[in-house]
């Protein structure tokens, strides 16, 4: 069986933009992910942390960069159900930039999971820095997936980001459908 799956990791609750701090409930991260939802219909499964970083953006900077200085990898709240898995053959991946590099929550859920023969295409939003070394990080972990290369999305632009995404896709030669307006 041929399967795709959208998976994802996005925090709410305060954030950085040109602007200035902003709160919202629905992370960058989300936003690409229900684009990548509506225009591919695959499912989606969404990586939660058994205990999340805190709402307030100085603290989980400081949560998100200890893990990943002591190697922590977090708990998952939910792991996927090992069916929805079989024959997986296409992965979008769709992370924010944690210190450049992915959170580790996405690397738990990675390490969890069997990627052998598995496409995997990254979507990263950040503030600024594009998608780090989350690649490399992907290719390290993930050693027998095929990774396509990743689209960078500015998390304050990631609402909006239908066109990137599409261009991304025909790209990668995957199958889309536009939604009616
Ligand atoms: C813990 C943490 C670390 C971050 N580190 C970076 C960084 O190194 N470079 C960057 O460009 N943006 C960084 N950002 C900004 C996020 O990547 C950006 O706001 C992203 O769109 C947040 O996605 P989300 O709302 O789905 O969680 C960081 C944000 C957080 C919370």
């Amino acid at each position: 069986m041929s399967r795709t799956l959208i998976a994802y990791y996005s925090r709410s609750g305060e954030n950085y933009t040109p602007q200035g701090p902003v709160k919202s409930r629905i992370g960058n991260t989300a936003w690409t992910a229900q684009i990548l939802e509506e225009l591919t219909g695959a499912d989606v499964f969404k990586i939660d942390m058994a205990q999340p970083y805190s709402e307030e953006y100085e603290e989980c900077t400081r949560q998100a960069k200890y893990d990943r200085e002591n190697a922590v990898l977090p708990e998952l709240k939910n792991r996927p159900d090992p069916t929805e898995l079989e024959g997986l053959e296409t992965l979008f991946l769709c992370y924010p930039n944690y210190w450049n590099g992915l959170p580790m929550v996405v690397q738990t859920f990675l390490r969890g999971i069997k990627t052998k023969g598995v496409r995997i295409l990254p979507l990263c939003t950040h503030g600024g820095d594009g998608i780090g070394f989350s690649e490399q990080e992907i290719a390290e972990i993930c050693p027998n997936a095929t990774l396509a290369p990743g689209l960078a999305v500015e998390g304050h632009l990631a609402r909006g980001a239908r066109q990137d995404v599409l261009i991304w896709l025909m790209q990668n030669g995957i199958a889309f459908q536009q939604p009616e307006e």
